[in-house]
């Protein structure tokens, strides 16, 4: 089609657009509030805390506003280029209220509209109001952190060894199939809230693993699996001989998944899958907890010191003192630390933001809204979107039908474009595409599932997820 479906609203009340809008909103702008109010109780800048001020005011009349049902406001001039779209769009939407818009639009909106109260200010220009959330949730995954540096820094051994390189050429082959798969599947449920499902990744354990339970047990939430045709275009693309090979990762959250992310890069320059890794942060404050240049930084700067990072309470006046890193740990986290600034100053591991990540547009509105973005991508070998928003733009947030195909629901990227697009999403949000008949009325039917012909309530929790791959050719 040339048009996607129509989109789902925060007026519909059986989506979780309305419950967003109703229930979550309003606690992530009180959040805000809260962290501006304590940064400005603990400063004694005059003038920054003037400023600090009048950004309360604009959180609290955007609370109120969302609370009491107002119309969105068109967004203030602070400077930057995508107000007009953002205002243009609004207008095109008949200035709408909270309750009755285009979920994916007021989202957006709402994330947009919180840096106007930050861009225009002196001293708050590059303050990130969620800073301090992110890293506290990064901190709190410590065990989840440590074993995966362990595991890591074996693995580069390993890739590294020449036992392992001279097996026979079929058995490393297989080896790296599943090494493969192994690693998009950390990083597939680095997404999640849940960490238990993460499994182990170093190649004995791989090779056990072939039966374990936990990776099976993950395994069976997903609900489509196209990790090997992805797999496919990246080895052909090694065996034509291509000397630069680039993979992007359009990333979603900072702390733990991008943890996971750069696990994954890493993995995938050392077992030669891509020569060059391009990451695309967000330029402002987005959902909450999506990465920033800043954040790379931060979580570069915590493996650099990893015995300070963790030893500072999050909470001084808790009177809990955090277990130092053993030395082995300690090592582990350096040797990441190492190895990703190597990668990263070499230029094998590049950031680059665009201003299109944190617009509110739909990727279907991508190559008319930012070709050079557009021809960029055309570059890769393969993008690999993260997480649950990225697939809500890539299906432009419509209410499809869950078995419409993949490839029919990403438009233009999806067809022709050349972009070889893998989704890995766990699912947080009601639009799902390319299921088999029949799939999403089986997990209405399950616990807690929404029930027959109710809301598609599995899809909310991050539970389920999808890894779908199209080759841009259809
Ligand atoms: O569904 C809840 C939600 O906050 C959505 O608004 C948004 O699409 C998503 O989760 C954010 O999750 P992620 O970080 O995976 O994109
Ligand atoms: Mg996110």
């Amino acid at each position: 089609p040339s048009e996607p479906a129509a989109p789902y609203t925060t007026s519909d009340k059986t989506s979780f657009a309305y419950i967003s809008a109703k229930d979550r909103w309003p606690v992530i702008v009180t959040g805000a509030i809260d962290d501006v109010h304590r940064a400005i109780m603990a400063c004694d800048d005059e003038a920054k805390r003037k400023e600090g001020k009048t950004i309360l005011e604009g959180l609290a009349k955007l609370k109120y506003e969302l609370q009491h049902d107002r119309q969105l406001t068109p967004l203030e001039d602070d400077g930057q280029l995508d107000i007009a779209d953002y205002n243009k769009q609004l207008e095109a939407l008949g200035n709408p209220k909270w309750f009755n818009v285009p979920w994916l639009y007021a989202e957006c909106y709402l994330y947009r509209r919180i840096a106007t109260f930050f861009n225009p200010s002196t001293h708050w220009r590059t303050y990130d109001v969620f800073f301090r959330q992110k890293l506290s949730t990064f901190k709190s995954s410590r065990p989840a952190v440590l074993e995966l540096a362990a595991k890591y820094s074996t693995l580069i051994a390993q890739l590294e060894n020449d036992a392992y390189l001279t097996q026979p050429t079929e058995e490393l082959e297989k080896a790296e199939r599943i090494l493969f798969m192994e690693m998009c599947e950390i990083c597939l449920w680095g997404n999640a809230t849940d960490l238990s499902l993460l499994t182990s990744l170093t190649y004995e354990d791989i090779q056990k693993l072939q039966g374990s339970e936990a990776r099976k047990n993950a395994e069976k939430n997903i609900l489509v699996n196209n990790l090997p045709a992805a797999y496919e275009a990246l080895v052909k693309a090694k065996k034509e001989g291509k000397k630069v090979r680039r993979l992007d990762i359009v990333l979603d959250n900072a702390g733990f998944e991008l943890f996971v992310d750069l696990i994954l890069a890493g993995y995938l320059l050392a077992a030669g899958l891509a020569t060059e890794i391009v990451l695309h942060p967000k330029s402002i404050p987005w959902f909450v907890s999506d990465v920033l240049p800043a954040d790379f930084a931060a979580l570069l700067g915590a493996l650099a010191d990893p015995q300070g990072f963790y030893s500072a309470p999050d909470d001084p006046d808790s009177g809990k003192t955090p277990q130092p890193l053993s030395t082995n740990e300690e090592e582990n986290l350096h040797l990441l630390f190492r190895h990703w600034s190597e990668l990263h100053a070499e230029g094998q591991l590049i950031l680059r933001p665009n201003i299109f990540w944190t617009s509110a547009d739909s990727y279907w509105q991508l190559p008319k809204a930012e070709p050079r973005l557009y021809e960029d991508l055309k570059k890769s070998e393969l993008v690999v979107f993260k997480g649950d928003l990225n697939y809500r733009k890539l299906t432009a947030d419509a209410m499809w039908d869950t078995t419409t195909p993949f490839a029919t629901a990403i438009g233009l990227l999806g067809t022709g474009s050349g972009v070889r697009t893998l989704a890995l999403r766990t699912c947080k949000a009601d639009t799902v595409v390319g299921l088999p008949e029949g799939e999403d009325e089986r997990l209405k039917a399950t616990e807690g599932g929404g029930g027959e012909g109710g809301p598609r309530k599995w899809a909310w929790s991050g539970k389920w997820a999808v890894v779908q791959f199209c080759d841009g050719k259809a």
